[in-house]
């Protein structure tokens, strides 16, 4: 990844229709749990599908650091051997997490309440996200955390000698919080209580109950209430990681944008928490629709297909939509920026500690190529100028955050003139076959010398 290395710059450019199958990796979110929970897990797990994306690696590389074993056996195949719930062993090395804010504030959960001392670091963009929002809760479990100014990392915390199980409310939508502390839960006696007041990603949850914990969830008036039993033993358990929605996302927002272009995305993941993007694009008048509708290893899966819509108009987007395509915005404000009239976007100030903050990013290359763009705190409109009405020619800062990267590139297949991203690398962490894919449906996105 090229926050280790030389930066890659790359450039999209207006090209023939997008057309044809657009095999994308497997789940970022269930692959990261899969393997947390495979090692949590007294014996053998085994994933197919793994996302094989750098945020994911590191995330394995950390479970071995804990003493699991974990075997890449070609494929997309992999299986864990876990050491069961409070089994970690203490890692003899820093925890680099590299890009992945998910990887770490996992981690930091499923560590948390075994009496072991973990220091964890990551890339330039990783150690300026704020951690506070999960050390927080894990402090209620008697966990201690040693980090820089604002709770940022590098940082060490030190796991709970004899933790005491938590109620929760989880104050910000994220499912990295709710997670971590139903993780850090797994190894304290009696009942951990999450309450979380709009629904996020339930992954965990469902995961969770899959390796034989006891869970449970309620919609009361107080919210969503997940409760779990503390110090199961888990069962390995056999996982089909479906695809990502948040990575058919780009060849599906793409085939819209792209004249003449019709792409099937096989296989998508369609969680309800999850396919909040497809719903809206839906509502502007996309030609996209699900075919085969069926269930996979607990998770609603389709085929998406996505047809050349050019008649597609700005909409508002509900703020209680927000948490179900929370990672889908930026790619949505390239949509935007062609459709007709005004989209509204509310409710969506855990933007701005993503990765990148995603509405400065994208508001600023978008304001560059053309188009009018307003912000505030948890909120941003995007004013479409309609097809063909986007001037693009401009370079983007990627700012170590691969759906920035992925965006713009997707601007430029249906800007007038091509868009550029400084850095292209960022986008292995999560779709590392990227290039490849969009390059067999047609798109023109290339290497561009520095
Ligand atoms: C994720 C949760 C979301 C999302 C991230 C993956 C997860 O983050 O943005 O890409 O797998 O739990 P937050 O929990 O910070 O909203």
């Amino acid at each position: 990844m090229s926050s280790h290395g030389d930066p890659i710059p790359m450039t999209a450019r207006q090209g023939g229709p997008l057309r044809g199958e657009a095999l994308v990796p497997g789940d970022k979110s269930i692959s990261h749990r899969a393997l947390i929970l495979g090692a949590m897990a007294v014996g053998e797990t085994k994933i197919s599908g793994l996302l094989e994306g750098q945020d994911v690696l590191d995330t394995g590389r950390a479970m071995e650091a804990f003493g699991a074993e974990v075997v890449n056996h070609g494929g997309g195949n992999w299986s864990v051997h876990g050491v069961g719930v409070g089994g970690f062993c203490e890692p003899d090395q820093v925890i680099d997490c590299g890009n992945s804010g998910t990887g770490v504030r996992l981690i930091m959960g499923a560590a948390a309440t075994t009496d072991i001392a973990v220091t964890y670091t990551g890339d330039a963009s990783l150690n300026s996200r704020p951690m506070g929002r999960v050390t927080d809760p894990l402090a209620l479990f008697g966990t201690r955390a040693v980090g820089r100014a604002g709770g940022r990392l590098p940082m060490t915390l030190l796991g709970a000698k004899e933790p005491t199980p938590v109620r929760y409310v989880v104050p910000v939508p994220s499912a990295q919080v709710k997670s971590a502390v139903l993780l850090a839960g797994l190894n304290a006696p009696g009942e951990t209580v999450v309450i979380e007041q709009e629904a996020t990603r339930d992954h965990t949850e469902r995961m969770l109950a899959g390796f034989g914990a006891e869970v449970s969830v309620e919609d009361t008036d107080e919210g969503r209430v997940i409760t779990l039993k503390g110090q199961p033993e888990l069962r390995p358990q056999t996982i089909a990681v479906p695809r990502d929605p948040s990575s058919a996302a780009f060849p599906v927002c793409a085939a819209l944008l792209v004249d003449g272009s019709d792409v099937l995305v096989p296989n998508i993941g369609l969680n309800p928490t999850r396919a909040g993007l497809f719903y809206t694009l839906q509502e502007m008048g996309a030609e996209l629709t699900f075919e085969n509708m069926r269930e996979e290893g607990g998770e609603p899966v389709a085929d998406l297909r996505a047809r050349y819509s050019p008649a597609m108009k700005g909409i508002n987007v509900p703020p209680e939509r927000a948490a179900s395509m929370i990672d889908e915005y930026p790619v949505l404000s390239v949509v935007a920026a062609f459709a007709e009239g005004q989209t509204v976007m509310t409710g969506v100030k855990e933007l701005r500690v993503k990765e990148s903050d995603r509405i400065d990013a994208m508001a600023q290359g978008l304001r560059a190529a053309g188009v009018e763009v307003d912000e505030g705190e948890d909120w941003w409109t995007v004013t479409g100028r309609g097809f063909g009405q986007v001037a693009g020619g401009i370079t983007a800062e990627s700012r170590l955050d691969h759906r920035i990267a992925m965006s713009f590139l997707i601007l430029g297949l249906a800007s007038n003139a091509p868009v550029s991203v400084d850095d292209g690398g960022p986008i292995a962490t999560s779709f590392p076959i990227f290039e490849d894919l969009m390059a067999d449906l047609g798109a023109q996105i290339e290497r561009t010398a520095r």
